[in-house]
């Protein structure tokens, strides 16, 4: 279990110190950036676009991880890999032309994310599932921070780890919504290599240290 990710979630950063927040994250034990990208039409918000992710890449020295939850991610592709992500994850429910979209992605030199909302069944990447790199699994129903981590997101983890193994794919397994102390063992535990935590990590007293505990609970 060693080798579990932890994705701070910019989302619920101080975009007032942003710099400071993106700084922390540096010099903690986090392992990737997780850059929320909302459109207003996929979900029913908008985050930030790029002039601040443009900031925080400038300052950023882990892995850049863009979370795209925008219609038609096919128009920005090039735009995120000159940004300089390093993972672009897509939605399912967003793509018309999933396995294109994967390519395209691919050839910008990035790695290919798909994210599967709540309602969507893991097995909907059986013919994907070879060519992607990360699958994130939502736990909650994206469009905001804070909310509650949907216990539904255990089974689909354990499935998908399955037809991962079955399917021999190295794609890794995200887990992305509502994501504490209380539930990342167990996730985990059911398969997951990559935790996203936004508001647990930003709004506790010491969010360097709260990455830490994180860490070594999954030691
Ligand atoms: C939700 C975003 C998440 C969010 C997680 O739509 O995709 O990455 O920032 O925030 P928390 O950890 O607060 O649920
Ligand atoms: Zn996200």
């Amino acid at each position: 279990m060693s080798k579990t990710r932890i994705a701070p979630s910019i989302l619920a950063a101080d975009f007032g110190n942003l710099q400071r927040d993106v700084e922390m994250v540096n010099h903690s034990e986090a392992d990737w950036f997780h850059l929320d990208v909302m459109d207003g039409v996929f979900v029913p918000n908008i985050s930030y676009g790029m002039p601040i992710i443009k900031t925080i890449a400038k300052h950023a020295t882990k892995t850049l991880d863009a979370h795209l939850m925008i219609v038609d991610p096919d128009r920005y592709i090039k735009t995120f890999a000159d940004l300089g992500m390093d993972y672009l994850t897509v939605h399912f429910e967003a793509c018309n032309h999933l396995h294109r979209t994967i390519q395209a992605i691919k050839n910008e030199g990035m790695k290919a994310g798909v994210a599967l909302n709540p309602h969507t069944n893991v097995m909907q990447l059986e013919d994907t599932i070879q060519d992607i790199d990360l699958a994130l699994v939502m736990s909650v129903n994206p469009g905001f921070g804070g909310q509650s981590f949907i216990e539904n997101t255990y089974s689909k983890v354990e499935k998908l780890k399955e037809m991962i193994l079955r399917k021999n794919s190295s794609a890794m397994i995200q887990v992305d919504g509502g994501v504490t102390n209380k539930n990342a063992k167990k996730l985990v535990e059911a398969g997951a290599d990559v935790l996203v935590a936004g508001s647990y990590v930003f709004k506790s007293p010491n969010p360097d240290n709260t990455i830490k505990d994180l860490k070594n609970l999954l030691k």
